[in-house]
């Protein structure tokens, strides 16, 4: 279910695109829900924002029920009966708890088969349970379930309860769908519950039971923004301990911020203050120092990368050291041992192994070949205006400090530019191209202007 609008959130956006982990809420849920059943059997109820929460996961395969006004989670089911009457059961999962495992989606199907039931719910045991619906049990200690009462609509006893409905349920689809009209939206909200299913099914003789969840967390709704930076806190610190059992060194946790998907080689060490986002992987031995920023890169062993860079879609080989402050751009591949420095910048640059651009140095749409001295303050024109053109400099050349490179230009293998050269024409291999005014020395002009001061 992933229709509703997250009216607590004040959001523009539909809650379930917020992020959590680095990905929105309902990505999440997907990703578990796909691991227990297959995407063709998975079935998104959108509505609100439908087409951006479609684009959102349509790459995973799953199928789209379009609830087009949402009238509640049961009025979600009613409008979800067509796609889901070829089934014997249905696993409900709430689109907004984006810590649900697969381990406890597979837990709530088997315990529904084992008790043959006709509603088994997913429930859990919280510190504080305001907001959620309440699970009354027929009686303590016993599976069997006799209603959950909304917050709302709760008396102050069953408000004490501490046993929360956490929005997942297994169902017979038969009958669910033989008794789903019964619902009505006679309730503080007007709007149909799917909760109050529990007590229509237990009037009907059907067993409706509930499973309480292992880690009450997993089950933490994202109603509000406060939640949600929870849940991200709950995310990232799992994601870490999981790194760290995995061999990554992260010192501080608390302070980095790494992303879901992001992978890391054993024996890398994290500094504090990091961020790793996206699709970043990070290989082995490698040294992230604090305040970097790195997305959507691919880093291969033994890269040292030192403080305050920012990375972005791009890619370091082996044993390459980079920064202090540089910043790498898409499409900026850096090679095997090659170092790039403080305030450097590439974009769309390939640099080969061993090069060197150690300061203060623009790289755009340039290949760079191996072996290559890039000096101070070294600037590819690579924009006129209207287009972007290419540099090329060849293995084992040397660029003197101060130079730029009007670009579409190549500077051939071995050749030598001198410092402060403006090179706009091709420099052939094993050549020296000097491209500056030469240097006057006015021997004696101070005395001779001190003298003519003085007369004056
Ligand atoms: C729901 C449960 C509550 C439970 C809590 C757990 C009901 C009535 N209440 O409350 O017992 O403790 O989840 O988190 O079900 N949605 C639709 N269409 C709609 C309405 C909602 O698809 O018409 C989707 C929402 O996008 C959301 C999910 O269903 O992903 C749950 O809806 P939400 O409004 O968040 O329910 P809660 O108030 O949290
Ligand atoms: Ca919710």
């Amino acid at each position: 279910m992933a229709a509703g609008k997250g009216t607590r959130l004040k959001s523009k956006h539909p809650k379930v695109l917020h992020e959590v982990g680095g990905k929105p809420i309902l990505a999440h849920v997907v990703t578990s829900a796909t691991k227990v059943i297959p995407a063709q059997d998975v079935f998104a109820v959108i509505g609100h924002e439908a087409d951006r929460v479609r684009q959102a996961v349509a790459h995973t395969g799953v199928n789209f029920v379009v609830q087009a006004e949402q009238r509640g989670t049961g009025h979600a089911l009613m409008v979800a009966r067509e796609a889901l009457a070829p089934y014997d059961q249905v696993i409900v999962l709430s689109g907004d708890a984006p810590l649900i495992s697969p381990e406890t989606i597979q837990k709530l199907r088997d315990f529904h088969g084992i008790n043959h039931s006709s509603m088994t719910i997913l429930s859990a045991q919280l510190e504080d349970p305001t907001g959620y619906g309440r699970v009354i049990r027929k009686s303590k200690g016993k599976p069997e379930v006799k209603a959950i009462v909304e917050e709302k609509s709760a008396t102050p006893a069953q408000r004490k309860l501490r046993e929360i409905n956490s929005g997942f349920y297994a169902f017979d689809a038969k009958v669910l769908f033989k008794h789903i009209d019964e619902l009505s939206n006679d309730n503080p909200h007007g709007e149909f519950y799917l909760t109050d299913m529990a007590a229509i099914l237990g009037k009907a003789k059907k067993r409706v039971v509930a499973v309480m969840a292992t880690d009450p967390n997993e089950i933490l709704g994202s109603n509000t923004r406060a939640e949600m930076v929870e849940i991200d806190q709950h995310m990232r610190m799992a994601k870490c301990r999981q790194l760290m059992a995995n061999g990554v060194t992260i010192f501080y946790p608390q302070s980095c911020v790494i992303d879901c998907d992001v992978e890391i080689g054993a024996d890398t060490v994290i500094e504090p203050f990091v961020q790793i986002l996206g699709n970043t992987r990070i290989g082995s031995d490698c040294r992230i120092r604090s305040y970097t920023v790195i997305s959507n890169s691919v880093i291969a062993d033994g890269v040292s990368i030192l403080p305050a860079c920012v990375l972005d879609g791009a890619q370091v080989l082996k044993g390459a050291t980079v920064g202090p402050y540089s910043r790498l751009r898409p499409g900026s591949e850096i090679g095997e041992g090659a170092h790039v420095g403080n305030f450097v910048e590439t974009k769309k640059t390939r640099m080969g192994k061993g090069s060197k651009a150690n300061h203060l140095t623009y790289l755009g749409d340039a290949e760079i070949g191996a072996g290559v001295n890039i000096g101070a303050g070294t600037i590819t024109c690579n924009y006129d205006g209207a287009h972007k053109h290419t540099t090329v400099i060849e293995d084992g050349v040397f660029i003197g400090s101060d130079s730029t490179l009007v670009a579409p230009v190549k500077v051939g293998q071995g050749a030598y530019v001198a410092a402060a050269s403006c090179i706009t024409d091709d420099v052939p291999s094993d050549s020296l191209a000097v491209a500056r005014a030469r240097q006057i020395v006015k021997e004696g002009w101070v005395n001779a202007k001190r003298a003519s001061r003085e007369k004056s």
